[in-house]
């Protein structure tokens, strides 16, 4: 038997992330992850990843410290980000940085600071960069500000209204962690040879860098850009159903009901809506799409998955679509840092077997 892609197999036992697919759950270490998204900062969900229970009063304040202590980069991986070729990927960029905090001290076991080290080191990465690729000087980091807050910061110059840090939070929180998604599964592969954690997260940043992974939103974008107005909605939706075309941000592989990442994520949306055309625009799609894909495409359902939203809320605050797989590997650290420490306290190398399909007993000839 071949189990192609490894779809539906369980390979490891976790206590870090459930979903429930048919019932429209995500649960974060038994809590609600829409819940959390919506009443949590991204400290604290970070740290109830990481350490299984919510933080105390006094163990949230010593890891918000911890965390904004290594936002600033060294200054090799500033020299490192500014020699790299201006053309290149911001997620190769992200991917080699991180693989150069390699220094010795990284081994096998890996430890809670290196996770919170590097946690804290990526939106530096990102936002240094993205400032250099825009002609600007990178901002060095605030440490008063949380760390949802100190990445808008670092990447505007300025610091976001309480609606884009809010908006910027849920969607941070509800990217954390997603069970065992491709990215997780490499990283737990690669620290299950006894490798280390920067090793283990840098081959998870390979693996999401991938379109059917980590770069899906801008498809989002680029349908809400078409629309443009509220009033074109309904005919360009119903051409491209028509046409028998997929609606961007609609569907998903595992929930078959309302994704609840995007419930949460409208929530925070309609919070800014209003005042913000695109979120109109989106709320407005979204009303128009759904009858129209149970007319088009009946008992399949299809509802708004998490894309469709971090696309809209990501270009309300103002954020281009080349960040947008960077944000997300930002957010999903914390996960695949949990899961690389878990992996290590109960060890098992991955070694999988292949089917042979080939040729036997070819003869050599001259
Ligand atoms: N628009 C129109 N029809 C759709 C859509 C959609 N977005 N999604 C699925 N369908 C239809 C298919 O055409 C198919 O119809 P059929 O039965 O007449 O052939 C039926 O629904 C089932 O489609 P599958 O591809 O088998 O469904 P699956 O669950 O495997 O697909 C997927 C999930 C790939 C996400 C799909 O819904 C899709 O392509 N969505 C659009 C792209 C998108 O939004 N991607 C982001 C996903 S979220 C994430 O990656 C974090």
């Amino acid at each position: 038997m071949v189990y192609h892609g490894l779809k539906g197999i369980a390979c490891v036992e976790t206590s870090i992330s459930h979903i429930d697919g048919e019932k429209g759950k995500l649960i974060y270490r038994g809590y609600n992850a829409e819940q959390l998204a919506l009443t949590s900062t991204f400290e604290e969900v970070a740290y109830l990843i990481l350490h299984g229970t919510l933080p105390q009063e006094e163990h949230l304040r010593q890891f918000n410290e911890m965390l904004a202590s290594y936002r600033a980069l060294p200054e090799s991986a500033e020299r490192l980000i500014r020699s790299l070729p201006a053309q290149m990927d911001d997620m190769a960029v992200l991917r080699t940085v991180i693989s150069s905090f390699g220094e010795k001290t990284y081994t096998f076991r890996p430890t809670m600071e290196e996770a919170v080290r590097l946690i804290a080191a990526a939106p530096s990465i990102i936002a240094y960069r993205k400032r250099l690729t825009d002609g600007r000087e990178p901002v060095q980091p605030l440490s008063e500000l949380g760390f949802v807050e100190n990445y808008f910061y670092m990447l505007k110059g300025k610091r976001p209204t309480e609606a884009q840090k809010k908006a910027l939070e849920t969607y941070m929180i509800l990217a954390m962690e997603h069970g065992m998604n491709a990215s997780t599964f490499s990283a737990r592969v690669t620290v299950s040879t006894e490798s280390d954690l920067v090793s283990a997260v840098t081959s998870a940043l390979g693996t999401m860098k991938g379109p059917l992974h980590g770069g899906a939103p801008s498809a989002v974008t680029e349908m809400l850009e078409d629309i443009r107005e509220k009033e074109n909605a309904e005919s360009y939706l119903r051409e491209k159903l028509e046409k028998g075309e997929r609606l961007m941000g609609f569907g998903h592989r595992v929930y078959k009901t309302h994704d609840p990442r995007a419930k949460a994520l409208r929530v925070k949306a309609e919070e800014i809506a209003g005042g913000d055309r695109d979120i109109d625009l989106a709320l407005h799609v979204e009303n128009t799409a759904i009858p129209l894909l149970e007319e088009y495409k009946p008992g399949r359902k299809l509802y708004t998955n998490v894309e469709f939203y971090a696309a809209a809320v990501m270009k309300a605050i103002d954020f281009d679509a080349s960040l947008f797989t960077p944000t997300f590997s930002a957010a999903r650290m914390v996960g695949w840092c949990a899961h690389v420490l878990e992996q290590s306290e109960n060890n098992t190398i991955f070694r999988p077997s292949a089917k042979y399909i080939g040729e036997m007993a070819v003869p050599l000839t001259q």
